[in-house]
């Protein structure tokens, strides 16, 4: 293959988040969050009942995450903050100054290695006393939410100039509040999802609004949110049904939340209408899918400044419909999943690698959403247990998918401005613990003082950041 060159300033990142790298679950006064309280509670819905308790170690290892970091000579590095971490309770009523005093080290130490931060304020750790008053569902926490920015703001906006406001709503919304596979774990189908990610939507432009009116001039920084969603083509490219799911199953996924915040504040036509039928039909008075008010629209509208994605699997579409049961996310969408059995599959069964998915929904983003400059804020590919240093096939996947960033760019003109690779470190992955690895750099999670050994991708890429090239 060709040298193939990608744009001057690109940037090259990798990326975290705090509860699945940092431990010190109850360390200087942090508070707890609802996953701290999920894999406290055990139940086995997370691997072997693991916990995020010490994960990496970060909080207090944090200077090994660095020389990592300089090893891949990275430009850029995506963390998360811990919310309870810096206000315990989630509120600005007490702050806990061990907290600003940690991340204080760490972005000063970024920047003193040339790295720029990209901070997420919120990657699924509400604070427990949060969810204690109603969490997602109730309005309270979109009040405190844009307090925390605003202090965020305040505290490290001086050198923190890329904000996400929020990781993944989409994934919180689906697996937390509509099934129940994620904490807070109380599932509620068919409503859970779409109050949660009402409000979340809400608070995601409170802070954007907060930083524009009150920060930007002076920090000059910029503020997202970060978006996944697979890209899915027909099952049967000749098929209208199988054509109308596949776009059915894009609008319930990336535009759910895209098009409020990129177009025109409000959610994709098709998603009110079928929602609203299914509701009718289940004889209730309103639609299970909230609305937005006229005001409220105006304020979601245009509230980001650049787009985060988060890339990882493509899927096959074909209608679903579900005659049995109560009200549901699954049925609404009427889009049933398939993974073609010919992807090669990437340590972990949802993840077929699909490379040219990303291409294509690249592509997608630009043309639907303004032409606006993209990160991919997470891709990567997993290991499972037990891992090999030498993953010459991991690394081939990140390749092929570097080379359809490249097409992207030079071919479709797609302002991809930076990608981030999940992730750094291998790490606490959720409810597959640590038996899913998808870092550059191996965690011996057995031995006490967590060491890190970089695979041969972390090698390679390293290669990669330094030529700005993939060759
Ligand atoms: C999340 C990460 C997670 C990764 C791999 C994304 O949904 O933002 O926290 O580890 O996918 O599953």
């Amino acid at each position: 293959m060709a040298s193939l060159k990608f744009p001057e300033s690109f940037a090259w990142g990798a990326s975290t988040a705090a509860y699945q790298i940092e431990g010190g679950w109850d360390a200087d006064g942090k508070g707890l969050n609802l996953w701290d309280t999920f894999t406290h509670q055990g139940g086995d819905r997370v691997f072997k009942n693991q916990t995020g308790d010490v994960a990496c170690g970060s909080y207090t290892l944090w200077e090994e995450d660095l020389k990592c970091i300089k090893q891949l000579g990275l430009t850029h590095y995506r963390f998360s903050l811990s919310w309870s971490r810096l206000l315990p309770d989630g509120t600005t009523g007490f702050i806990n100054q061990k907290g600003v005093d940690y991340y204080n080290k760490l972005i000063n130490e970024l920047l003193a290695i040339n790295v720029t931060p990209l901070v997420t304020l919120y990657h699924f750790d509400l604070p427990q006393a949060l969810e204690d008053q109603g969490g997602w569902y109730s309005g309270k926490t979109i009040e405190v939410f844009e307090q925390y920015a605003k202090f965020c703001y305040s505290t490290f906006g001086d050198r923190v100039k890329m904000w996400i406001t929020i990781n993944e709503p989409h994934i919180m919304a689906k697996l937390g509040y509509e099934k129940g596979i994620i904490a807070p774990g109380n599932g509620e189908p068919g409503f859970g999802g779409y109050r949660s990610a009402h409000n979340m939507i809400k608070a995601h432009a409170k802070a954007w609004h907060a930083y524009n009116n009150f920060f930007k001039e002076k920090q000059k920084g910029a503020v997202s949110i970060a978006l996944d969603s697979d890209w899915a083509e027909p099952l049967d490219p000749n098929s209208m049904d199988d054509k109308e799911a596949c776009e059915r199953y894009l609008k319930f996924r990336l535009n759910w939340f895209a098009e409020p915040i990129y177009i025109d504040g409000d959610y994709p036509a098709v998603m009110k209408s079928e929602i609203s039928r299914k509701s009718k039909e289940e004889g209730l008075m309103t639609s299970r899918l909230s609305e937005f008010t006229d005001e409220e629209k105006k304020m979601v509208k245009g509230t980001a400044d650049f787009f985060c994605l988060n890339y990882y699997t493509t899927r096959k579409i074909k209608p679903l419909h579900i005659k049995q049961g109560g009200p549901s996310f699954d049925s609404d969408m009427g889009a049933e999943q398939i993974k073609d059995p010919e992807w090669p599959e990437a340590g972990v069964e949802w993840l077929a690698v699909v490379p040219w998915g990303l291409r294509k929904l690249l592509a997608y983003i630009k043309d639907t959403f303004g032409d606006p400059d993209i990160y991919i804020t997470e891709n990567g590919f997993a290991q499972s247990e037990p891992p090999v240093l030498q993953d010459t096939h991991r690394w081939g996947y990140f390749q092929e998918t570097l080379a359809e960033v490249w097409k992207a760019i030079t071919q479709d003109g797609v302002k991809v401005k930076g990608y981030f690779a999940w992730s750094l470190l291998d790490n606490f992955e959720w409810i597959s613990g640590f038996s899913v690895r998808f870092g550059l750099f191996h965690v011996d999670h057995n031995q006490p003082n967590l060491p890190r050994t970089p695979y041969f991708s972390a090698i390679e890429y390293a290669k990669i950041v330094k030529g700005n090239e993939l060759i």
